[in-house]
Order: C-alpha cells, then sequence, then structure tokens
C-alpha cells in the first residue's frame, strides 16, 4: 500500500517541477513556480523517507538523516538570505559543485556495495559477477558528478576572484589526456578482478575531480556563466545516473529536467552572444587580447554632460530608452530608475527599458532586477525589439552597461566580442551614458561609443545619479 503511495507522491512531485520550470520562465510566475517546484521536492524528500521500504524495512537512520538535512537547511538558508544579488552567479556555482559532489558520493556508496557483494570471488572478473547496467549508471554518475564537483567549485573561486585564470600552450590537449584517462580507468575497472576493482574505481573518480579543475581553469572570466549553466546540466545527468540506481522516479525526472534545461540554458546563452559552445569551451574569452583591451594609451575626447542638463534633457524629451547593465545592479538602483520611470511618464514622456539577453551577470540578471522593483513586465523590450525602437527614440541613457552597447561587436572583427549581438543605441539621436569612471566592462575592452559625437557621460554611481537626476527633475 505504503508503495503505491510513494509512487503517487513522485508522480506528483515530477509534475511540480515540469510546472516550476515552465513558471520559471516569465518573471511574474518565476517566485511561484520556484515554490512550486521546492514544494513537490520536499514532498518527494518525505515520501521517501517515511515511505520507503527495502524488503519491507523501513528507511531508518532518522537521526542521521534528520541532523544531516537541518545542517544543510540551516547552512543554505544563511547563505542563500546573506548573498548579495551580485554575487548570485558564484553561489549558484558552489550550490551546483554540492549537487555534484551529492551524485558523486551517492554513486561511489553503491559502488562500495557492488564491490564488497562479489568479494567472495576476488579473481573472477568484476565484468562476471556484477550488473552492466548497475555499473554504467555507477560509474557515469561518479565521473559526471566529481567532473561536476571540481569544476563548479573553480568556477566559484574565479566569479569570487580567489582563483586566476591559468593558461599554457598545450593545455586543452592536457585535459583531452586527462578525459581519455578517465574513460580508460573506467573500462579497466568493470574488466578487473572483482577483488581490486575499487583501486581502479577510485584512480577513476580522481581523474574525473582533476579533469573538472583542468576543464574550468583556461576558460574566461566572462564566459563563467555559460560554464556554470553547463556544469549545473552535468549535476543534473549525474542525479538522474542516481536514480536509475534507486530507481527512483522523482530523482530521475528531476535529474533529466536539471539537465535538459541546463542544457538548453547553454545553448540559449551561446546564441545571445554569438559563439559556439567550442570557442566558449577553448576561446579564453575575456582573456589576454592586447590589442583589443582598454589601455591608458588611449587619448581619444569624450563629452561629459552636467546633471542639471541631462535632467533638462530627460525631462523634456518625448521618448527615453534606458538600457540597465551589471553597474546597475552593482549600485541597487533598480527603485531609483523606477522612480525616475515613473516621474517622467507622469511628464508625458514615453519610457521604456531595452534587455540585453546577457546584460549582468547571469540569465534574466536585469529582468530579476527590475521585478524586484515593480517594474512594469510590458515596459520592457526584447533586444531585437528595442533595436527596431532605436531610430525613434530621442534620448537613450545607458545605466552602467557597457559590453552590451559596444559597437566593437559590429565594426571590430579583432574584438573578442565580435559578433555578439549588441543593443545599437547609436541610432538614436542621443545618448548619456552613466557609469564611475572610464574603465572598461566585464570584457575588459574599449568602447567607442563613449567617444561618438552623440554620447555624453554622466559620471557617478548609477543609485546617486538617478537620485540627483529625480530631484533636479522635480524642479523643472
Ligand atoms: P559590463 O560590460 O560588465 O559593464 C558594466 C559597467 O558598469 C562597467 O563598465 C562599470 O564601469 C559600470 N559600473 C559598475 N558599477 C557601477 C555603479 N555603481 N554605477 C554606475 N556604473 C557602474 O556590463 P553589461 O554591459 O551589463 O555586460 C555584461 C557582460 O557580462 C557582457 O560582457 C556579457 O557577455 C557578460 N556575460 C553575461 C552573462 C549573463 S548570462 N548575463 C553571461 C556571460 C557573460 P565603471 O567601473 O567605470 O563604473
Amino acid at each position: 500500500m505504503s508503495i503505491s503511495i510513494l509512487a503517487i507522491c513522485y508522480i506528483i512531485a515530477s509534475v511540480t517541477y515540469i510546472l516550476g520550470l515552465k513558471m520559471l520562465s516569465h518573471p511574474a510566475t518565476a517566485r511561484k513556480g520556484n515554490l512550486i517546484a521546492a514544494g513537490g521536492m520536499t514532498l518527494a524528500i518525505a515520501a521517501t523517507i517515511f515511505l520507503y521500504t527495502n524488503d519491507g524495512k523501513p528507511l531508518g537512520n532518522f537521526g542521521w538523516i534528520f541532523t544531516a538535512m537541518t545542517i544543510g537547511l540551516v547552512l543554505g538558508w544563511l547563505i542563500a538570505k546573506k548573498v548579495k544579488m551580485t554575487a548570485m552567479p558564484e553561489l549558484v556555482s558552489f550550490f551546483n559543485g554540492m549537487g555534484g559532489a551529492c551524485a558523486a558520493l551517492i554513486a561511489i556508496v553503491e559502488f562500495d556495495y557492488m564491490y564488497r557483494a562479489n568479494l567472495n570471488t576476488p579473481d573472477v572478473a568484476f565484468s562476471s559477477v556484477a550488473h552492466f547496467g548497475h555499473y554504467l549508471a555507477i560509474i557515469a554518475g561518479s565521473i559526471i558528478g566529481s567532473t561536476s564537483f571540481s569544476g563548479s567549485m573553480i568556477a566559484w573561486g574565479k566569479l569570487n576572484g580567489s582563483i586566476k585564470d591559468v593558461s599554457f600552450k598545450g593545455q586543452h590537449f592536457l585535459n583531452l589526456i586527462v578525459l581519455v584517462l578517465v574513460f580508460g580507468f573506467a573500462v579497466y575497472t568493470w574488466f578487473s578482478p572483482a577483488g581490486h576493482a575499487n583501486i581502479p574505481f577510485f584512480i577513476t573518480v580522481f581523474l574525473a575531480l582533476v579533469y573538472g579543475v583542468a576543464f574550468v581553469q583556461p576558460i574566461g572570466g566572462a564566459d563563467m556563466p555559460v560554464v556554470i549553466s553547463l556544469l549545473n546540466s552535468f549535476t543534473g545527468v549525474a542525479a538522474a545516473c542516481d536514480g536509475f540506481l534507486y530507481n527512483n522516479k522523482a530523482m530521475l525526472t528531476g535529474g533529466i529536467l536539471v539537465g535538459a534545461a541546463g542544457s538548453l540554458l547553454t545553448i540559449l546563452m551561446c546564441r545571445a552572444m554569438n559563439r559556439s559552445l567550442k570557442n566558449v569551451l577553448i576561446g579564453s574569452f575575456g582573456g589576454t587580447k592586447a590589442s583589443a583591451k582598454a589601455g591608458p594609451a588611449t587619448q581619444k575626447a569624450i563629452k561629459e554632460i552636467s546633471l542639471s542638463d541631462a535632467a533638462m534633457v530627460l525631462a523634456y524629451a518625448k521618448k527615453v530608452m534606458i538600457v540597465p547593465g551589471y553597474g546597475l545592479a552593482v549600485a541597487q538602483a533598480q527603485h531609483s530608475v523606477h522612480d525616475l520611470e515613473k516621474l517622467l511618464v507622469e511628464r508625458g514622456v514615453d519610457v521604456r527599458y531595452a534587455i540585453h539577453p546577457v546584460a549582468g551577470r547571469m540569465p534574466g540578471h536585469m529582468n530579476v532586477l527590475l521585478a524586484e522593483a515593480d517594474v512594469d513586465y510590458d515596459k520592457l523590450l526584447e533586444m531585437e525589439t528595442a533595436n527596431d525602437e532605436f531610430k525613434t527614440t530621442d534620448v537613450v541613457l545607458v545605466l552602467g552597461a557597457n559590453d552590451v552597447v559596444n559597437p566593437a561587436a559590429k565594426n571590430d572583427p579583432g574584438s573578442p566580442i565580435y559578433g555578439m549581438p549588441v543593443l545599437n543605441v547609436e541610432e538614436a539621436n542621443m545618448v548619456i551614458v552613466n557609469k564611475r569612471s572610464m574603465k572598461p566592462g566585464y570584457a575588459g575592452i574599449e568602447n567607442e561609443l563613449f567617444y561618438s559625437r552623440k554620447t555624453s557621460m554622466l559620471f557617478g554611481d548609477a543609485k546617486k545619479v538617478l537620485q540627483e537626476l529625480i530631484s533636479q527633475i522635480k524642479e523643472i
């Protein structure tokens, strides 16, 4: 009886994952979708703990289970509560690494059972006593989970600045050798004597950990979110392998969904930057292409605009397009930009936001940021629509965005961002760029837009500048 209730719980959980994922695709429903999927996950966990039986015996070990869960819950809650919005990608990477580690540990424990069960025939080949399907799920789960764990930890370190990019000639070839060794030892484990299969197995796991480090280490900082998304899909596949091992439908569905969603997100992000996955993985984007980097030798002139002039221009414009970027998130100026928008709308100005798909540091970063300030979703224009609108726009207000408005992506074949679709803000009548200095953006390259005759620079922290613009406009 309890088995069928367990199966029903797993089906309900699986449905909530799919629903949650669907709802996550729109900012208006994302929060609810997240809660629904989390509710389904809680149901699946509770059902496994209380309803699962093995040969009629319940799971037991409740003390261990609840102690571990409480520690994980408290730590996860505290870390997630404390994290700043701008540090979200590194948190996602850290949590993904933990998921990969869990998936790998489950597979390792299952290997240990399998290995011990065959110790009475130590000299017979492991392949003739062990179940192949079972072994396949174990070895895939431990390799993919371990790679995801170590790779995510490196990505986490790179994003928080504690690990620097290291790349050397022949690095990709060396990585390939490590990968071949991983598969070699995985095959060798299967054919080795049952009494010694544990040694090549643990060498396989160790090499998979090394591969995770070696694979992520040379990838440029700007590509980290793409890599994290890819590693996320790895963790999903590793969890699905564990779902096979335990014949656990909720784990299997969850793993497959994470694997598929992670892969799709990786593809979509690559498309938004007009780059292939291969280029992301071996291109060292954001690396050291000296010719394309901003340097002190630049002597070109820029034009500055005062706060009062900027306020005047905005107040008397008919159509204003706001381009938010990473700097807006750093300044936490989402509420101020919404206040400016409301003020301008009250004065009869048509105000919209142009959203670049990779503005900020994570997928949907600007949507989430503006949703936090209750900005109307209808005011957010996707890149293609916004690009059609710039020609008829009086003023574009660029707030802490840089790479996503850099014309080098269209004009300079030597630029590391060449080919990435960008917002054509220079097509508007006038462009006001707010940032704190002439420092480059994430790709570390110069931006010709700042020197264009249409552009005026408005230096300062985005929040402060916006607040001052608001008080000046109120007086006009
Ligand atoms: P960036 O090119 O990184 O530029 C942000 C700008 O904001 C900087 O130039 C900085 O200049 C300015 N800034 C920082 N703090 C500020 C503050 N408090 N007030 C005002 N300005 C501030 O940002 P973007 O245009 O949003 O482009 C995102 C980049 O990340 C792209 O290269 C993209 O490819 C990359 N990327 C994003 C993703 C996703 S999924 N979003 C994934 C992979 C890569 P100052 O220091 O002079 O102020």
